[in-house]
C-alpha cells in the first residue's frame, strides 16, 4: 500500500472522513484508548509560522500516543533554503514516523509529500487549514447529534472568504455532507476552482455549497456559524484596507439573530474582539469555542493514527 498524506481536506475520502472523526470520539472518551507511536516513535512537527494550538494539540497528541513529539523551528531549518525539501524530507523520514508541516505554500507540502515515504500532514498552509476543520467538524457532531447527525446541517461561514479556512470549510465540510455557505465581500471570495471541488464532492455526499456576498444569506437559518481573523498570518500587510471590506461581516449578536436560535458558534481561534467577532458572541451561551480548540487533540490524535494504519 503506499503511504497517505493529509495535505488537503480532500485527501480524505468522505467514507474515510467519518472513520476519523469516529475514531476521534473515542479518544474524547478515552485519551490512552490507542498508542500507535508506543516505543517511543517520534514525529516532526515543523512551524514556519507563529503557532500555539497546533504546536500544543500536536505535541500533545503524538506523546498521548505513546510516542515522541520532535519540535523543529522552521527558522532554523530553514526548509527550502538552507536545504532543498526534498533532501530534508530523506533526512527526516529515516527518523520519524510522520511529518506535520505549518508553512506558506500549498506546493513546498506538497513536494515535501511527492518525497515522503512517511505521511506527512498538513499543519496549516495558504490554501488550507485541514485539521482545524476536522476539528470544527467533531465539534458540530459534539453539539449536534454524532458524527452520523452532520449531513444536512447546514454550517455558515462569514468573513475572509478567500483564506485557508474558507478553502477547508468548503471542501471539508461538504465531504461530511454538509450545506456550507460561504459570505464574503467582493474580492475576497474563494477561486472557482475550490467552489468547483467542493460541489463535485457535495453532489456524491447530498452537501451543497453557497458563495455570497450577503452576509445575511449566509447565516440565514445556519446550525452552526464559523469566522476567523481578517488578517490571517502572511497579510499583515493589508490590515487596513482588509478591516473596511469586512466590517459588514463582523460576526455580532445582529447577524447572529438571522441564525437558528441554538445555532453553535465557532471560530478556530486566536481571535480579535471587535474585528471579525464581538465578545458578547464569543464569550456568550452559543460559543464553542473551547470545545473546537480541545477537539484539535481529539482530531489529530485520530487522523496520525488512522494514517499510519494505512501503511
Ligand atoms: N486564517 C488564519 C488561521 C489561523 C489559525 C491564518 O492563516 O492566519
Amino acid at each position: 500500500m503506499t503511504v497517505r498524506h493529509f495535505l488537503r481536506d480532500d485527501d480524505l475520502s468522505p467514507a474515510e472522513q467519518k472513520q476519523v472523526l469516529e475514531l476521534a470520539m473515542a479518544f474524547r472518551d478515552d485519551r490512552h484508548v490507542r498508542q500507535p507511536l508506543s516505543g517511543p516513535r517520534a514525529v516532526a512537527f515543523i512551524t514556519d509560522k507563529p503557532t500555539l494550538r497546533t504546536q500544543v494539540s500536536f505535541a500533545t497528541g503524538i506523546a498521548e500516543l505513546g510516542g515522541f513529539p520532535m519540535i523543529v523551528d522552521g527558522n532554523l531549518a530553514q526548509i527550502g533554503k538552507r536545504e532543498s525539501i526534498a533532501d530534508t524530507t530523506h533526512v527526516l523520514e529515516r527518523m520519524v514516523s510522520a511529518i506535520v508541516w505549518r508553512t506558506f505554500g500549498d506546493d513546498s507540502l506538497a513536494e515535501m509529500a511527492a518525497a515522503s515515504s512517511v505521511p506527512v500532514v498538513n499543519a496549516l498552509t495558504d490554501g488550507y487549514h485541514p485539521c482545524q476543520i476536522l476539528a470544527d467538524l467533531l465539534t458540530v457532531a459534539q453539539h449536534r447529534g454524532g458524527v452520523s447527525g452532520l449531513p444536512g446541517q447546514a454550517f455558515a461561514y462569514v468573513g475572509d472568504a478567500a483564506n485557508n479556512m474558507a478553502n477547508s470549510y468548503l471542501v471539508g465540510g461538504v465531504t461530511a455532507g454538509l450545506h456550507v455557505r460561504v459570505g464574503g465581500p467582493e474580492g475576497y471570495l474563494p477561486d472557482a476552482a475550490v467552489v468547483a471541488r467542493a460541489q463535485e464532492i457535495a453532489s456524491r455526499t447530498g452537501g451543497s455549497v453557497t458563495v455570497t456576498t450577503d452576509p445575511v444569506e449566509a447565516v440565514a437559518g445556519a446550525d452552526a456559524v464559523a469566522t476567523d481573523t481578517w488578517v490571517s498570518m502572511g497579510a499583515e500587510a493589508q490590515a487596513e484596507e482588509r478591516a473596511q471590506a469586512f466590517l459588514p461581516f463582523q460576526l455580532d449578536a445582529d447577524l447572529l439573530a438571522h441564525a437558528k436560535p441554538d445555532a453553535i458558534v465557532l471560530h478556530c481561534l486566536p481571535a480579535y474582539r471587535g474585528k471579525e467577532i464581538t465578545a458578547d458572541v464569543i464569550d456568550g451561551p452559543q460559543s464553542v469555542v473551547f470545545d473546537e480548540a480541545e477537539n484539535r487533540l481529539h482530531v489529530q490524535k485520530a487522523l496520525l493514527t488512522w494514517l499510519l494504519e494505512q501503511r
